[in-house]
């Protein structure tokens, strides 16, 4: 059975916090909003139950988890810090970028996926940090959708995939952000590598840093395993629309558009944004209606903007797109 609830976003109602504190004490999963994605928590010191999320999403279990924590000090049990952590989560937490440093060995191998390293973030959103704070311990969160499916950014779509798979759902109205935190990992100050495009633009990390963020290569692939899985995707296509493409010869009468821009072709509905942000913020939402609808496919329009939200947005897109 799930139970669900609504707390108060400013100010959560103690008793709600207690009650999902205790599941997760309990080894129990709970899903609660963050500012990015609505997130799938257990007790991330608990084995047990980290195996659950892994159960319950249908995840591949060496793709390692998100530990979220409420304070700086959870910081130093979890991982052996350096200055660069400091600067980064002085400035940029709670916020959507999470930091992966070597872990010590608190950290269940099963949370961090086998690896040695592990990912932390602080979450900015009043009812993630209140139920953080109360369980007391850093809580594991992967996106809370079945594995390879869009993440869910309202309360409807977390029911639909965790009802019945979870203890408790909180609900937080529609997220701020939309798709994921920015992963890097700063485990070589001289070299910090962006593992996942995010709700962090780069160009503000790197300005922080005072210097450009690397690419992986292919070992460091190796160690952010979520790269290499499907992801993102509803059960119809979705085709991308370039400005220069041509999709004139294809029959797009029952598909849905999604963009800032109108497109030169018809479809069954269009979602026309008003900018980037707000394409972000609304991009896995209008995945799932469209599928839920039964469109023929999504047509989703490429931002080609440089700053901001547009990496993580066309790494979104670019993945929900493949096979
Ligand atoms: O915004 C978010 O990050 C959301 C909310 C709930 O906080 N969480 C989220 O979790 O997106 P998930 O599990 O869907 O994605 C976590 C990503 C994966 O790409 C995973 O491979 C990477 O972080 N990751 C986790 N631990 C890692 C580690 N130790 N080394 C490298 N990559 C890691
Ligand atoms: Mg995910």
């Amino acid at each position: 059975m799930t139970i669900t609830a609504t707390p108060n976003k400013w100010n959560p109602e103690p008793e709600i916090i207690s009650c999902a504190a205790e599941i997760i004490n309990a080894s129990g999963l709970v899903a609660f909003p963050t500012e990015t994605v609505y997130g799938l928590g257990a007790n991330a010191l608990d084995p047990e139950a980290v195996k659950k999320i892994y159960e319950a999403k249908g995840r591949p279990s060496d793709n390692p988890l998100i530990l979220h924590v409420s304070n700086y000090s959870q910081v130093e049990e979890l991982v052996f810090t350096n200055e660069l952590a400091e600067k980064l989560a002085g400035n940029f937490w709670p916020g959507p970028l999470t930091l992966v440093l070597k872990a010590k060995n608190i950290v269940p191998l099963v949370t961090r996926g086998g690896l040695d390293t592990a990912a932390l973030r602080m979450p900015d959103n009043p009812i993630a940090l209140a139920l953080i704070e109360k369980a007391g311990k850093p809580i594991a969160a992967p996106s809370a959708n079945i594995s390879g499916r869009p993440s869910p950014t309202d309360f409807e779509s977390v029911l639909h995939d965790m009802c019945g798979r979870v203890e408790m759902i909180l609900d937080g109205g529609e997220l701020e952000i939309g798709i994921e935190s920015t992963v890097i990992d700063i485990t070589n100050p001289k070299k910090i590598l962006m593992l996942r495009p995010g709700g962090m633009p780069r160009e503000l990390i790197e300005e922080v840093l005072k210097m450009k963020l690397d690419v992986p290569d292919s070992l460091s692939a190796k160690r952010s395993p979520g790269t290499r899985y499907r992801h993102y995707a509803p059960e119809i296509p979705v085709i991308i629309y370039r400005r220069d493409s041509d999709l004139k010869n294809l029959d797009l009468k029952s598909a849905g558009y999604v963009g800032t821009h109108e497109p030169d072709f018809e479809t069954r509905e269009k979602i026309l944004f008003s900018d980037l942000k707000n394409y972000a913020r609304g991009l896995f939402a209008a995945f799932r209606k469209f599928e839920r609808e039964k469109f023929s496919c999504v047509v989703a329009e490429w931002p080609e903007e440089n700053s901001g939200i547009s990496e993580g947005l066309r790494d979104r897109i670019k993945r929900s797109s493949e096979d």
